[in-house]
């Protein structure tokens, strides 16, 4: 299942980051949105809403709906009871005291604002010009983004961490918005071509960007290249990042199942505990955590 390297690939390295930082000046240029604008920049101070709670009741997540129902304990005839005075006494239940299992379906997976949003080929995000309400700066990180108030306390502490490892990094993006990702996905389509410009780029409306819980940072000359993987930075953060929240989204060798090849780099926040969750028992792709249909092409 592991993604082979291939020339467009290689190429489309050469050029990214140049192509970033067109994109960047070209959207705060071209499109002359100052909202675009400060958002890409980090420079807005949105009102910061509440955080997205737990309600049960917002539970999508198709693999454990079962697990959350719970079943109904018959109540017992009085008449019967009565008729039957040496009924035996039952076992206490040996599953009392059991650990309760993960809750999958705590929160949404269809919610855009929600921690836990899938966000594929399959899955856009509803509605595809969502933005997230509560975006602040990613202050004390080098390079700067701006990401959801929670991702953006989580990705300073990764960054302090990694820093005191000797394993420090910069931020390329974070937060991207839908007109942002439009004209990086034009870019990418105009240079490489659809079919390759598809492994790795999301369309608008498609990427976890859009979210404001991705970010793709880099080490040294490692930019959105594959190279990312063996540096202090990319074996810190695979190693670690879910101790601060994060996974690596798209790992080697699940294009067919994420829709992307691999991507050392790119980050996506899922709070502490699914990330300890999906850590603990080896799952690596949201698809397969909360079994929705694999991505690996738009429907
Ligand atoms: N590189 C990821 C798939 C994105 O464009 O969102
Ligand atoms: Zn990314």
């Amino acid at each position: 299942m592991r993604v082979s390297r291939e020339p467009v690939y290689v190429h489309r390295r050469r050029r990214l980051g140049a192509a970033l930082l067109v994109a960047v000046v070209g959207t705060l240029a071209g499109f002359g949105s100052a909202e675009m604008a400060s958002r890409v920049l980090g420079t807005d101070d949105p009102a910061v809403a509440a955080l997205v709670s737990s309600p049960a009741g917002e539970a999508t997540a198709a693999s454990s709906t079962a697990e959350a129902t719970p079943t109904p304990t018959p109540t017992p005839s009085p008449s019967a009871d009565a008729a039957s005075p040496v009924a035996p006494t039952p076992e206490p239940s040996p599953t009392a005291t059991a650990a309760p299992a993960f809750d999958l379906t705590a929160l949404s997976v269809d919610d855009p604002d929600s921690l836990w949003v899938v966000v594929n080929k399959r899955r856009p995000l509803d509605p595809l010009d969502y933005a997230p309400a509560d975006l602040v700066d990613v202050s004390g990180v080098p390079g700067g983004a701006t990401m959801r108030e929670e991702a953006a306390a989580a990705m300073q502490g990764l960054y302090r961490a990694a820093e005191e490892a000797d394993a420090a990094f910069s931020i390329t993006t974070g937060y991207r918005d839908r007109g942002l990702q439009q004209y990086l996905y034009n870019g990418y389509v105009a240079e490489s071509g659809q079919e390759a410009a598809d492994r790795f780029s999301a369309r608008p409306g498609y990427s976890e960007h859009q979210t404001g819980l991705a970010v793709d940072i880099r080490a040294g000359a490692c930019e959105l290249e594959p190279c990312f993987a063996d540096t202090a930075a990319g074996r810190y953060v695979a190693e670690h990042a879910w101790e601060h929240g994060f996974i690596v989204r798209y790992p080697a060798g699940a294009e067919d199942v994420t829709g992307y090849i691999y991507e050392p780099w790119h980050l996506r926040y899922v709070g502490a505990r699914l990330a300890a969750h999906m850590h603990d028992e080896g799952i690596a792709t949201l698809e397969e955590l909360f079994s929705l249909k694999a991505a690996p092409e738009y429907r």
